[in-house]
């Protein structure tokens, strides 16, 4: 039997596969249909204090190897997706989820934290340090100091299982500095990576940006991250306190990408450009996909092959 169960800390998942946030998972009808999917577990949208609509359309693109998308935070406000969490541990005693939060300020932060903090809800809470979406909002992940700040005024107070989303790193001595920083708080998991920020597709029928927010600039998703994806999961699993489990995010498309990524170093895998596509049914799909490729290489558990890459 191969066994893809997995776990953050003391939370254990029947499967290493979950959504990215941002992708299907803006009401309560696409989370609960990622419930019901073969996903182990799931991430709410990122939400900020109040509702949002996001930026205009057209904000999202396929494209040949993936996505772009200027989506802007479009989510339904903190207390939709905490009343669902709440919601939803009642009615699944022992499953555990992930409510996403990414303040636009500091203070948004904190304030969204400390109504986390005051609440029932018993998962994981993921930090959003790094979406490149909002308009003169610089991403709070590509700047070391304000990361610093954020971590240590949400510890003075928060006792949650907590993680950071982080944007990806492009230098080594980045993954050194990033690094060095949240090795100094009690997170449980760091999720690398979110999109690749701010690229730029055209239409050559047309001559015209593919998307309309911020002239065309969005984050890059898909077959694109996948390098980019693998070396901050296998950076950061090197230089990451083992306490501090890894989410490898970017660049799946079958079960081997899944595999690539655990290799590196992730406990649970993240889907996002994926799943917009192909709709909560491809957990069934990279399932059977990674399975087999475990099968072939003669393992039945995750952690058979876990962080276990080779260099030459
Ligand atoms: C968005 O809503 O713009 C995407 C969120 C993210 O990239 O973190």
């Amino acid at each position: 039997m191969t066994d893809l169960q997995t776990s953050i800390g003391d939370f254990q998942f029947d499967n290493v596969f979950m959504n990215a946030s941002g992708v299907r998972c803006y009401t309560e009808e696409d989370l609960d249909a990622l419930a019901q999917s073969d996903a182990g577990t799931f991430v709410t949208k990122s939400a900020t204090q109040a509702k949002r609509l996001g930026n205009p359309s057209p904000r999202y693109a396929r494209l040949e190897l993936g996505s772009i998308n200027s989506m802007g935070l479009p989510n339904e406000g903190l207390d939709y997706y905490l009343n669902y969490a709440l919601k939803f541990q009642e009615k699944h005693p022992g499953q555990w989820i992930f409510l996403s939060v990414a303040g636009l300020t500091m203070e948004e932060n904190l304030a969204m934290a400390h109504t986390i903090e005051e609440s029932d809800f018993n998962g994981l809470v993921e930090f959003n340090l790094s979406c490149p979406n909002v308009p003169g909002k610089p991403q709070t992940g590509y700047d070391f100091d304000r990361t610093k700040e954020l971590l240590t005024n949400l510890f003075t107070f928060f006792t949650k299982p907590a993680g950071v989303k982080l944007p990806p790193y492009f230098d080594l001595a980045q993954f050194d500095q990033m690094a060095a920083i949240l090795n100094q708080f009690p997170l449980q998991f760091v999720n690398s990576i979110n999109s690749l920020g701010n690229g730029l597709m055209i239409d050559p029928e047309t001559d015209t940006a593919l998307i309309k927010p911020k002239g065309g600039f969005g984050g890059i998703g898909g077959a694109y991250a996948k390098p980019f994806a693998l070396a901050n999961v296998r950076a950061f699993s090197q230089r990451l306190d083992p306490k501090i489990q890894l989410i490898g995010t970017g660049g799946v498309t079958n079960g081997r990408d899944a595999y690539d990524l655990i290799l590196a170093g992730a406990s649970l895998v993240q889907v996002g450009t994926l799943l917009q596509e192909e709709g909560p049914a491809v957990f069934t799909r990279l399932s059977r996909e990674l399975q087999a490729v475990m099968q072939t290489k003669g393992y039945t558990n995750l952690s058979d092959f876990k962080g276990q890459l080779k260099t030459q």
